[in-house]
């Protein structure tokens, strides 16, 4: 299937390669708006310096953005999140998905795909994104994970690819030109589990309380005895879990 990208995009494809980001990296100045699609990763990455297992399949794409032209960089992780909800949502009739902070997508309450943002140093963000499309990993995995074909969808990874773009094309332009808010309610809407207790894994130390949603800027609200907690930064466990050596 041939790959339509919106207006002002550029789409290298690639068969094998280490990591996309690695790859968006390496792309010369002037770079804004290429996206680099592999088939397979052999080194994938995750957050916190996690592996991402990337067998064939499955989608891995990394986006090049210049930040000198972006409004709200700080909200591309939402804005990430939710484009690919869009995409997911227009190819899977009647799929229910969920986000979980900061960029996780849950189907099921199981996560089926993986944003992973970088700077480069360079002024450019980079956007990585991996969905289960047909197949997850199954060993020490820190979360219950799942595929949208596990849960009875069946997509090709290029239909998604191309309604991704799309919608990370209209998200953004969504953000110029009405700010953050309606972003950050597309998000709320599909939240999982506000409300529920939660244990926050900081660079430093856990926390543990209450889910209470985002605030304007994104920031995750954890209601800790009366006390209402700020956090920029993450990985959010739900119930009460306390940390192990992998996380
Ligand atoms: C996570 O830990 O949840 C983030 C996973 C991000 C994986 C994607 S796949 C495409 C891009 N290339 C990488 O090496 N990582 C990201």
């Amino acid at each position: 299937m041939e790959i339509k990208v919106p207006r002002e995009w550029r789409l290298i494809m690639k068969k094998e390669t280490l990591s996309t980001n690695e790859d968006v990296k390496a792309l010369p100045s002037g770079s804004d708006k290429i996206a680099v699609c592999a088939a397979v990763q052999t080194g994938g990455r995750g957050r916190m310096g996690r592996h991402w297992v990337s067998p064939e399949g499955n989608l891995y794409v990394s986006l090049c953005l210049e930040l000198g032209s972006l409004r709200h960089a700080e909200m591309y992780s939402f804005l990430s999140a939710v484009a690919l909800a869009d995409a997911i949502e227009e190819l899977c009739a009647g799929i229910e998905i969920k986000c979980k902070w900061p960029n996780d997508l849950l189907i099921d309450g199981k996560k089926a795909s993986g944003i992973l943002l970088e700077t480069d140093g360079k002024g450019r963000l980079i956007v990585g994104i991996g969905v289960n499309v047909v197949d997850f990993p199954t060993d020490q995995m820190l979360y219950p994970v799942t595929s949208l074909a596990a849960c009875g969808f069946s997509v090709t990874k290029e239909a998604l690819l191309e309604a991704l773009l799309k919608h990370f094309d209209l998200r953004q332009r969504q953000l110029q030109k009405e700010g953050k808010t309606p972003l950050l309610d597309s998000w709320r809407k599909r939240a999982y589990g506000i409300g529920a207790p939660i244990s926050v894994n900081l660079p430093d130390r856990q926390l543990h309380g209450i889910f209470g949603g985002l605030d304007q800027n994104g920031c995750l609200l954890l209601n800790k005895e009366g006390e209402e907690i700020k956090i920029t930064v993450g990985d959010v466990f739900f119930g009460r879990i306390e940390r192990n050596e992998n996380g």
